[in-house]
């Protein structure tokens, strides 16, 4: 049965996590995969997360199932983290939430949603978007088609071609938009930008799917959720998929959500069943570890308060590298403009190099990012950023 199957490709992200860890060379810098990394270059366990795991563990007395929903106050914490508190769709009962295996989960588990409701839909992504978006939503068995998102010459949005795109879409149609911290690019959308998006995606009969992987490493917890507040509020009917992985620094606990405004409360408690259903024929039930971690930092104001600031130390520090790696540019390469750097957020930014410059970067100077010249701004340190900036610069002249 399984001689025909052939060999895949690594994946572009994940392949290059063991790569860098084969190199034995010392100067190495890793920019691969988007996790967060401090000055030292360790992605330690957040403080907060240390406290709350040990008070859930303290308590816990059983390890027997939770539910395919998974942990009811984690789903309400989350929908307040995300919506905010007293949001108009909660309380008008509109919105309903299940607890994913992190944001990969909880944007197959929308997916899966979307095809059942319409299994001719198909899902228009930004150009670039993140490259597990692809099979992730496809696999569900929707089509997927692209709209014109970034700017390579600003390094910004290009929101004229964007809006003509969306403007060219059938009613139906989704929308996967980036809720902040647009990766591959860094490129966000202002709030303005959000709120012309909104009017045409009510003029056009849009469904908006934003996932929102970074809520708090952009500009601010609440100003990062803006979109998502905006459009909950004003649409009949929006996913929203949400990752703990790097504002909760739980990567391997698979902790997300996704939560789905629908038009009546009856609509949202039938469409609850459907992601009970989904959930139990792909994986029966989330792991619980992370999502008790979060509901207990969430709900407890101490935790929460030093959630809130480890977040902060983290969004400066990547902001800070975004001013550090534009001065060394501008240092080691004044020929080339690195500016648009510093107006993205969150952890990535396209580089602009070429394929090859890439692979140079990666076998002579031992610095690694994804091909299409992604980097993890958290990965540069002040010890190796001098160096990023001057191999750039050779590989660039
Ligand atoms: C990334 O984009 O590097 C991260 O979201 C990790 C991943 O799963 O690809």
């Amino acid at each position: 049965m399984f001689e025909r199957l052939e060999r895949m490709p690594d994946d572009p992200i994940l392949g290059l996590m063991a790569a860098y860890r084969a190199d034995p060379d010392a100067r190495k810098v890793d920019l691969g995969v988007g996790v967060y990394r401090n000055d030292k270059g360790e992605t330690p366990v957040l403080d907060a997360v240390r406290k709350a795991e040990a008070a859930v563990l303290a308590r816990q007395t059983s390890k027997t199932y939770v539910a395919p929903v998974g942990n009811a106050g984690f789903n309400q914490s989350m929908e307040k983290l995300v919506f905010g508190e007293g949001h108009p769709a909660v309380q008008a009962g509109r919105v309903r939430t299940i607890q994913a295996p992190g944001g990969c989960g909880a944007l197959r588990v929308g997916a899966e949603l979307v095809h059942l409701a319409y299994p001719d839909a198909t899902v228009h992504v930004s150009t670039p978007t993140w490259a597990n978006h692809v099979p992730l939503l496809t696999g569900s068995g929707i089509k997927l088609e692209r709209y014109a998102y970034y700017d390579a010459a600003t390094g910004g949005v290009n929101f004229g071609a964007m809006m003509e795109g969306l403007e060219k879409l059938p009613k139906g149609a989704v929308v996967l938009l980036h809720g902040c911290c647009h990766n591959p690019t860094g490129a966000d959308l202002s709030e303005s930008q959000w709120r012309d998006v909104l009017a045409l995606v009510q003029r056009r009969g849009l469904v908006p799917f934003i996932d929102m992987a970074y809520q708090g490493l952009g500009t601010g917890i609440a100003e990062d959720a803006f979109g998502a507040r905006l459009f909950a509020a004003g649409l009949p009917e929006v996913l929203v998929a949400v990752s703990c992985s790097k504002n909760f620094g739980l990567y391997r606990e698979r902790t997300g959500a996704l939560s789905v405004i629908s038009q009546t409360p009856a609509s949202a408690e039938a469409i609850l069943t459907q992601l009970v259903r989904i959930a139990r024929t792909m994986y029966s039930m989330p792991p619980d570890h992370g999502a008790a971690i979060v509901q207990e930092i969430l709900t407890n104001d101490t935790l929460r308060g030093l959630w809130v600031d480890e977040v902060g130390t983290m969004r400066n520090r990547i902001a800070g590298l975004r001013t550090e790696a534009v001065a060394q540019l501008a240092r080691a390469a004044p020929q080339r403009d690195f500016s648009f750097i510093a107006r993205q957020r969150g952890m990535f930014s396209y580089l602009g190099v070429t394929r090859d410059q890439v692979r140079e970067l990666r076998e002579k100077h031992h610095i690694y990012m994804t091909d299409d010249s992604r980097i993890n701004i958290a990965g540069l340190k002040s010890d190796n950023i001098a160096y990023f900036a001057d191999a750039v610069a050779q590989v660039v002249t």
